[in-house]
């Protein structure tokens, strides 16, 4: 399968958008269950594209079947650092997208000068922990019950961080 990495464009919106809902509708591993509407989405990707988010899509041939960002909040004491988020659709796991996806981002978060990368994952989601402790990120903390699940039960969070090696501006 020839898949291709690439920086999310505004020709991408709708298929991250597809990708997105496809995920979120298995309820098991994002905290919103379908994607918010399209418009929504456009906004919000539209603005990161205009300020230089690191954001992938992964894409087999005009199909958006996974993507990879790292978000910052616009406040003065977290914008050093980012939240990533990701999925790839059903069919295409297990298959190294993921990887070259999330590689991706920290390597654009690292030229971005962001200091560490943060993110929370299901603790029953042990690929998505395995991948993320593959590229450098650490556990550091466990929010008990954190999630509730489609059937009522509770999941905790996994709190993970990897510290970015960022150019020292004094040298
Ligand atoms: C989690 C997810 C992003 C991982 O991406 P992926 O493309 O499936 O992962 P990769 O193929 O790159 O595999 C990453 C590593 O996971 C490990 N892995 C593969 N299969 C595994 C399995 N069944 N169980 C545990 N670890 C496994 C391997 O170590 C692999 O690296 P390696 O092949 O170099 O050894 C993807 O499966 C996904 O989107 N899942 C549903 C949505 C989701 O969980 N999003 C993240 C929410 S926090």
């Amino acid at each position: 399968m020839d898949i291709r990495i690439e920086p999310i464009r505004e020709e991408h919106i709708e298929g991250f958008h597809a990708a997105l809902d496809s995920v979120a509708r298995e309820r098991l591993y994002l905290t919103m269950h379908e994607a918010p509407p399209l418009e929504e989405t456009r906004k919000f990707h539209l603005g990161n594209i205009e300020k230089g988010v690191p954001a992938f899509v992964a894409l087999d041939g005009d199909k958006v079947v996974g993507w990879c960002d790292a978000t910052s909040s616009p406040r003065t004491a977290l914008a050093h650092h980012a939240t990533v988020g990701m999925g790839i659709i059903d069919g295409y796991r297990q298959q190294g997208i993921g990887t070259r996806l999330l590689s991706a981002v920290i390597e654009s978060a690292r030229a971005k000068g962001l200091h560490h990368l943060y993110l929370g994952v299901y603790r029953q989601n042990v690929l998505a922990q395995t991948l993320y402790k593959k590229l450098g990120f650490v556990e550091t903390g466990v929010e008990p019950k954190f999630y509730q699940m489609p059937d009522g039960s509770y999941e905790d969070d996994i709190i993970m961080w990897l510290p970015l090696a960022v150019p020292d501006p004094s040298n």
